[in-house]
């Protein structure tokens, strides 16, 4: 069964852009990607679309889809009725290259200010020994496929460009929290996430949780737990006086 199915794209550049108008065909079971490589195929050659896996796994087809981060490649188009006009457009909170192609480079900046994980010297490998709880904790947060939707969402950074110097976003706060939680890892990160990393800026309004196509529970498993740390560290009279 097939139908007529009303888009509107965001089409443009860094420059500036509009939505267009398309009609097009949509078959049973086919996804919101399905119907953006239709037009490149009949109406828009040139329509500018970033994929890589169709399967929810590289995290590369994240857009706007009537103002909600999404995955194209996992928005069904049964989610939307036969005559509702979906609109998809590029994500905000990064700057447009082109069409729905956007310029996520603040993410990979933020990644690399997270020093990586750090055993102890004296440890080789073979040796590293972890119980089994510590391990399930830090597989959710492995999920992640990096589609950076969360970071789109945060209203930290959605509105605010000036915000992005002194602020990871949820993703990489998660990094950290996961990194904290490693009970081999030798790194002090509290300190970090709070004065370099900006974990202060969040709020906890949880955004960046509801948009998770992994369904990770990025604000009750890793940003409360680790600002928890942090007030620890600042606040607590008996862990004060521990560490002098
Ligand atoms: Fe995407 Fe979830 Fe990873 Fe954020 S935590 S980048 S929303 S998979
Ligand atoms: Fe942003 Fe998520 Fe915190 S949306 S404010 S990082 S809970
Ligand atoms: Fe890989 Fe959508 S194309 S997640």
């Amino acid at each position: 069964m097939s139908y007529k199915a009303n888009f509107r794209i965001w089409r443009g550049d860094a420059e500036g852009g509009d939505l267009g108008d398309f009609v097009v065909e949509v078959n049973e079971g086919e996804v919101v990607l399905d119907i953006i490589h239709r037009l490149q195929a009949t109406q828009a050659p040139d329509l500018a679309v970033r994929w890589n896996c169709k399967a929810g796994k590289c995290g590369s087809c994240s857009a706007e889809i009537n103002g909600r981060p999404r995955l194209l490649c996992m928005t069904r188009m049964s989610t939307f009725a036969e005559d509702e006009t979906i609109t998809v457009t590029p994500l905000r909170t990064f700057p447009v290259i082109r069409d729905l192609v956007t310029d996520v480079s603040y993410n990979y900046i933020k990644a690399r200010e997270v020093p990586s994980f750090k055993p102890p010297e004296d440890l080789k490998p073979g040796e590293y020994r972890m119980q089994q709880v510590d391990v399930e904790r830090s597989q959710e947060f492995r999920k992640c496929i990096e589609c950076f939707l969360c970071q789109n969402v945060c209203h930290v950074v959605r509105d605010h460009e000036e915000n992005k110097q002194a602020y990871s976003g949820p993703r990489f706060l998660m990094r950290i929290s996961e990194l904290e939680m490693h009970p081999l890892d030798t790194e002090d990160r509290v300190e970090t996430a709070q004065a370099d990393h900006g974990l202060g800026f969040c709020n906890i309004t949880k955004c960046c949780t509801d948009v998770c196509p992994e369904n990770i529970q990025i604000t009750d498993n890793a940003l409360i737990p680790l600002k928890e740390r942090v007030a620890d560290r600042r606040y607590d009279p008996l862990q004060r006086l521990f560490r002098r």
